[in-house]
């Protein structure tokens, strides 16, 4: 029995610690170590669309009608829908909820203009590759050059939300995208001033 116990907690230490959150600085080690293993440091193309594929830009770039929402991006409560201008149907407009700013009393994330991007920009369900070439390409990226597309992803606030994403509405702290936000500006604008390359995978 005591073999058993103790073989227990030992589970349930392993268990706490390898199941960190993505935003928990451990598995940043991990994945940081992961790389080294291959013998390089992750490059300025690396870290920048480390944060575009995840869930705070994703969620708010669906493949679908409706935003989604959370760590596990599930659909958007109350049947939100996207709308013909993406700021929702008459009855339920985003602007009803999401203010210019987080409401962390009741959850609601917001910033100015809180909408969904438009279908020709939705990166669900692409890789980091496809993502990267979606943003280059002028006929659906909203008409922006290279030096456009650094200022949205550097400058614009629903950008910038990621990294202050407020609490969700059970009171838990949304997750940060796994590089620290001055580390994300420098890759995107070296990854542009080198180039803006897009390697094959
Ligand atoms: C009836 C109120 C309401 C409406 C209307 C609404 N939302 Fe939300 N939205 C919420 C609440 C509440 C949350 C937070 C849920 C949580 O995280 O617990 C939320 C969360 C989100 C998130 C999740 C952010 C993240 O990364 O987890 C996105 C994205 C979002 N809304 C987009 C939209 C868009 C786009 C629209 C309009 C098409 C919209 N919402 C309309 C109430 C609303
Ligand atoms: C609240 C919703 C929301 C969130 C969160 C959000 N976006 Fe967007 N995004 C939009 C909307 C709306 C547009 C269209 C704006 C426009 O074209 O002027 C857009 C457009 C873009 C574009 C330009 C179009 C393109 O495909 O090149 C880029 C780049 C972009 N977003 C990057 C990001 C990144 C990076 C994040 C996360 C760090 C993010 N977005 C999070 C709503 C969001």
């Amino acid at each position: 029995m005591k073999i058993v116990l103790s073989s227990l907690s030992a589970l349930i230490v392993f268990s706490l610690v390898s199941f960190n959150s993505p935003s928990n600085p451990q598995s940043l080690n991990s994945e940081a170590t992961s790389l080294e293993k291959e013998n390089q440091s992750p490059t300025p193309f690396d870290k920048m669309m480390m944060v575009l594929t995840h869930k705070r830009c994703v969620n708010c770039h669906p493949a679908g009608n409706q935003p989604l929402q959370g760590e596990d991006s599930h659909i958007h409560n109350f049947d939100v829908q996207r709308g013909a201008d993406n700021h929702g149907v008459a009855a339920l407009r985003c602007e009803s909820c999401h203010q210019p700013e987080n409401n962390d009393l009741s959850g609601v994330p917001g910033a100015p203009e809180w909408s969904l991007a438009p279908l020709s920009m939705a990166w669900e369900g692409l890789t980091r590759v496809q993502i990267a070439k979606s943003i280059l390409d002028k006929s659906i990226n909203g008409g922006r050059n290279l030096e456009q597309v650094v200022e949205h992803l550097t400058e614009h606030e629903l950008v910038l939300w990621a990294w202050e994403p407020g609490i969700d509405a059970a009171g838990k702290s949304r997750e940060l995208p796994p590089v620290p936000k001055d580390e994300y500006i420098a890759a995107v604008k070296e990854w542009a001033a080198q180039g803006a390359n897009i390697p094959e995978h």
